[in-house]
């Protein structure tokens, strides 16, 4: 058996895997229904709430003939009710594969640690890499070519600002990110970009100018300002994001054509305006979709072999 692989990161993979999972997900998106994982269990296990993450890898698996189940904080507690070592050593047991969000990022490290089965990150708070890995992948659809396409991250340097920064950097597209002093994202992440992107001809930069991010690039993204766990700070993080908003004025800076993203749930009125996240240029639903496409490819590649 193949030693056992995880997706904690976007780093986890190579460029050409990733040309691999795209053109897999492509096949998936045309050929939903398959039975490869007849007779595997995959076990999801949420800290914080979802929608999307939950429900596209339920059906991702079911679609690919597999059983699936989701575990709440209420009936798990990782960490809390028994430690994580413990849980992953368990959970191998029962299951082919491990899907979790979680607070803490090293909480995510520590599962796949003890886990034998591949670990899905499905959201940390430094990274949410299958949004990200969704996010490209239709970028891509929409576009075409990826190298030399410019997307400004406008507002939070958060998980999935760190994400984007690690993809978009591996597949020769710029980054800007627009971020008040203070908000940008992880420096060391962001260091990685830098010289990952530099090496494919493409740059990461952070101005704490919206405008000036979001000058002429063919993608425009957002994120909520407050992130799952940073509630009691939303009101004060409000006024300090109030020009960090992704609104008419915003987008009449970029591109004509730029397509404008985020990652969902949002907050219409605050990180994106109602006209904006509805307007044709946005794609923010086909992300959604993406993602259980992409996360199908995943899981297929962590799988291989085992
Ligand atoms: N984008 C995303 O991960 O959505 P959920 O939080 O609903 O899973
Ligand atoms: N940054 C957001 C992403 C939600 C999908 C959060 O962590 O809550």
């Amino acid at each position: 058996m193949p030693a056992k692989r995880d997706f904690i990161s976007i780093s986890d993979f190579s460029f050409d895997e990733i040309q691999e999972i795209f053109k897999k997900t492509e096949e998936l998106k045309k050929n939903k229904f398959q039975t490869v994982f007849k007779n595997k269990a995959v076990g999801l296990i949420f800290q914080k709430p979802s929608l999307r993450t939950r429900v596209s890898f339920q059906v991702g698996v079911w679609q690919l003939g597999g059983q699936c189940m989701s575990l709440s904080p209420a009936e798990v507690n990782i960490g809390v009710r028994e430690t994580i070592k413990d849980a992953a050593l368990t959970l191998s047991r029962y299951l082919d594969l491990i899907v979790a969000r979680v607070f803490k990022h090293k909480e995510v490290e520590e599962l796949a640690q003890y886990s034998l089965v591949p670990v899905i990150n499905g959201l940390s708070d430094l990274f949410h890499p299958c949004q990200a890995l969704a996010d490209i992948f239709t970028v891509k659809e929409k576009r075409g070519a990826l190298k030399g396409q410019t997307l400004a991250y406008i507002g939070d340097g958060n998980n999935v600002c760190n994400s984007l920064l690690q993809i978009t950097s591996m597949l020769g597209m710029n980054m800007r990110v627009g971020a008040p002093k203070g908000y940008g994202p992880n420096k060391d992440i962001l260091m990685l970009a830098q010289v990952q992107a530099a090496k494919m001809g493409a740059s990461a930069v952070v101005t704490h100018d919206p405008k000036e991010a979001a000058y002429d690039v063919d993608v425009l993204y957002t994120d909520v300002w407050a992130s799952m766990g940073q509630e009691k700070e939303a009101a004060r993080r409000a006024k300090i994001f109030k020009k960090y908003q992704i609104n008419k004025d915003l987008v009449g800076v970029a591109k004509k054509s730029a397509l404008v993203m985020h990652c969902l749930p949002a907050h219409r009125g605050q990180e994106i305006t109602e006209d904006v996240m509805d307007s044709p240029n946005s794609v923010v639903f086909d992300e959604a979709e993406n993602r259980l496409h992409v996360q199908k490819a995943i899981m297929m590649k962590l799988l291989e072999g085992r």
